[in-house]
């Protein structure tokens, strides 16, 4: 595990948008917790509830009793999901939800074989890991699924260079036909994809793309699995879950971070028929458990009754507007790229153009001195990770903006030496 900062940050205490260290600065969140502090802090709609909860003196009962919450939330989950006839499963976490998603899909298909991207993330665990692909955070080369890469967010490499989205798309829908008529053992289980890859830097296919894999999956018998741990809830502005972009709907979607907006809650949402495949009893002992599907309920009702997906869209493209327009002239951003209120800037070397990790970490010391919380990610450590609260304030927005802008400006001219 690796801490931000050269002198490490520890947050004592949040409202809103902010936070407060234990020196007693103030800093305007944009990275909440990674993605989890959904509405920020200290809602008064979440914390009452979980409040009420903790009242009644259950924290935990197990699912070996009915928990109203947990079959509320459920039937709200796969009702938003599009699924059709959805049964959702609550675990504590992205990973512990991917891992039942993939064991849903292996045991439907009789299959160990799974498909995935490049640069992807889907947890820490063994099978999770397996299925990830970005070096940084792969920890063994031991899987118990066998994992073929497919193309999505790679357009940099030079056999891409110069095509449109049409031109990648097709390009990369001939290799996932290759890659099963040359590389694989016969039938494969399943596909997994982030919509929009968080780790991986938000790295984005284009539009498009998963429909033209879904028709050779759907040809294939091949299930879908898009991991929404970090674009549902309507994070990336245009559609309530990221898939959603590509005028896909998958067999099964996994979900956690923002759910609970800090309450431990993750989970699948399926077709009926995958989840109920496994022939045997499954729980998970803390999984939906009344307190963090209370959370998880207060927020989601939040996030629907104040249309945040409008205002992750309308505020998510001034900031990635604004962000576009201060960068054209720095030599140090070579990318900005996102959607709704998730979106990175990539620092690259000012003369050759190259991922620059450090310019990246100069940037989270410049940007924490002004008062903004901010992440970072990507292949090479060289992006810059933002996603404010779904119910920032368009003050807020802004001031984050006029942040980033002038760190990105000192930054530059410290590696230009004050020229471009
Ligand atoms: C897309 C994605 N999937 C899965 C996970 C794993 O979630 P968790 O850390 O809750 O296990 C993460 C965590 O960052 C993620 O970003």
């Amino acid at each position: 595990m690796g801490l931000y900062y050269d002198e490490p940050l520890e947050i004592v205490s949040g409202k809103g948008s902010r936070v407060t260290d234990a020196s007693g600065r103030s800093y305007l969140d944009f990275f909440c917790g990674i993605l989890t502090n959904m509405l920020g802090y200290d809602v008064p709609e979440v914390r009452e509830a979980v409040e009420r909860q903790l009242a009644t003196g259950i924290v935990h009962t197990s699912t070996l009793y009915l928990i109203r919450q947990q079959v509320e939330l459920a039937e709200k989950i796969a009702a938003l999901s599009g699924i059709e006839n959805a049964k959702v499963f609550f675990t504590n976490s992205g990973t512990e939800a991917n891992e039942t998603a993939l064991l849903l899909a292996t045991v439907a298909r009789r299959s160990s074989q799974v498909l995935a991207l490049r640069n992807s993330y889907h947890g820490r665990s063994f099978a999770a890991a397996a299925i990830t692909g970005n070096r940084a955070w792969k920890s063994s080369q031991l899987t118990p699924v066998g994992v073929h890469y497919l193309h999505g967010t790679d357009r940099e490499l030079p056999a891409f260079a110069g095509m449109s989205d049409a031109e990648y798309i097709s390009a990369a829908a001939a290799d996932l036909r290759y890659v099963l008529a040359t590389a694989t053992a016969g039938d494969v289980a399943c596909f997994i994809a982030e919509p929009l890859q968080g780790v991986g830097g938000f790295a984005q296919p284009p539009d498009g793309l998963f429909a033209a894999y879904q028709e050779i999956f759907a040809a294939h018998g091949i299930l879908f699995i898009s991991d929404e741990v970090q674009t549902g809830w309507g994070r990336t502005g245009e559609h309530f879950w990221g898939i959603g972009a590509h005028g896909v709907t998958p067999d099964m979607m996994t979900f956690a971070k923002g759910l609970g907006n800090g309450f431990a809650i993750g989970g699948v949402v399926a077709r009926s028929d995958l989840m109920d495949g496994p022939q045997a009893n499954g729980i998970s002992t803390f999984g939906g458990n009344p307190l963090s599907t209370t959370a998880a309920a207060a927020t989601l009702d939040y996030v629907l009754s104040h249309d945040l997906q409008r205002n992750a869209a309308v505020l998510g493209t001034m900031i990635i507007g604004g962000l576009r327009e201060a960068a054209a002239p720095l030599a140090v951003v070579g990318d900005v790229r996102g959607k709704g209120l998730m979106f990175a800037i990539d620092l690259v070397d000012p003369v050759t153009g190259a991922p620059s990790p450090a310019l990246a970490v100069r940037m989270l010391e410049e940007t924490r001195e002004r008062g903004l919380l901010i992440g970072k990610g990507g292949l090479y450590g060289h992006a810059l990770r933002m996603a404010p609260p779904l119910n920032i304030t368009e003050t807020e927005a802004s001031e984050g903006l006029g942040i980033l802008t002038d760190a990105l400006r000192a930054v530059n001219a410290e590696a230009t030496g004050g020229t471009k």
